[in-house]
């Protein structure tokens, strides 16, 4: 279990870590998300000992990380997957990290077979490796001491659908064998598939957590998007019932729970042919609930005070 509590961290007077709670839970993947800059690398540098907190405190399994022997039989860890010696091959790299930690070298197998890097692509130089190829051995190399605890820093980045999908495999039977895992992204597609529970992050500053229905309810909107065959007769029906509706591209919006639009259509007789929740969706919340650190949106913001 990770446990983050009032985290800062300040770089001259600038917070990029503000005041930051949270814990990763064993047996549940927990996704850190936000923008580029909002703070994920300084807050897993932190709890990995390569960053000096201004304030607060991270513990792993209740200990410091300096406190931990043996860390990498505990903590898996891959912040930069480029933070290896280029001039090294791929099994070199793990052999390395295997004797440091005294594991048996089948081991070093077990983990090139386990991330699909085949004989010829671990005894290839890392400086020649793609970026999916050190994400591969980046993630090979944190299981290698096989630990309880992950904290992957953009593991997805580089990888193929494919590799995405394996990923996303890989780390649910871990969580599921009571393993912590902590893995960061920007993309909230990438995360939204495997995450259990979701902690957004934007400007330093923890803007939401919780699973994914718990955020998903936070989106107060309530609506609904529906086709009928007849449109205005629906339209008339729900309007009737004191609902309010608007047109979109196609069909209606209709702020009320689905299946009052289901019985104004039935007592209408008019045939729906489309009923799913109009609600915007985790990627609408992710961008609301971040937008002072979206760069587009500041750009946006910068040319409105110009003007
Ligand atoms: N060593 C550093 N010195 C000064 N600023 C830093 C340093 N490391 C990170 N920052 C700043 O802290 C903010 C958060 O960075 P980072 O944690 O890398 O964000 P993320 O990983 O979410 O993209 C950024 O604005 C970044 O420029
Ligand atoms: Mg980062």
């Amino acid at each position: 279990m990770i446990t983050v509590e009032r985290l800062t961290k300040t770089y001259g007077g600038f917070r990029a870590v503000d005041d930051v709670s949270f814990t990763a839970q064993p047996g549940r993947v927990t996704g850190f998300l936000g923008p580029n800059g909002a703070g994920k690398t300084t807050t897993m540098r932190v709890m990995v000992g390569l960053t000096p907190p201004t304030a607060g405190t991270v513990t792993i399994n209740g200990r410091g990380y300096h406190d931990i022997p043996n860390p990498g039989r505990q903590v898996g860890v891959l912040l930069d997957a480029s933070a290896q010696h280029a001039g090294r091959t791929g099994r070199e790299i793990l052999t390395v990290g295997a004797k440091t930690m005294g594991l048996p070298l089948a081991r070093v197998d077990e983990m090139l077979a386990m991330v699909s890097l085949s004989d010829t692509e671990s005894g290839r130089r890392l400086r020649n490796y793609s970026l999916g190829m050190k994400q591969r051995l980046g993630i090979a190399h944190a299981l290698l001491g096989d630990p309880s605890v992950l904290i992957l820093d953009e593991p997805a980045n580089g990888l193929d659908p494919a590799g995405i999908r394996w990923m996303r495999s890989l780390l649910k039977g871990y969580a599921d064998r009571g393993g912590t895992v902590l893995l960061s992204s920007h993309l909230l597609h990438e995360v939204e598939l495997i995450a259990d529970e979701m902690i957004l992050i934007g400007n330093g500053t923890i803007v939401a957590q919780g699973d994914k229905a718990s955020l998903m309810a936070m989106d107060g909107n309530v609506s609904v998007l529906a086709s009928s065959l007849d449109d205005q007769a629906l339209a008339a029906a729900l309007t009737q019932r004191g609902f309010s509706v608007s047109p979109e591209a196609q069909g209606l919006r209709v702020a009320c729970a689905p299946e009052e639009v289901g019985r104004a259509a039935l007592e209408a007789g008019v045939v729906l042919t489309e009923l799913r929740s109009g609600a915007a969706g985790l990627e609408d919340l992710f961008l609301e609930l971040t937008a002072s650190t979206q760069r587009e949106g500041n750009i946006e913001r910068t040319e409105g005070a110009q003007a």
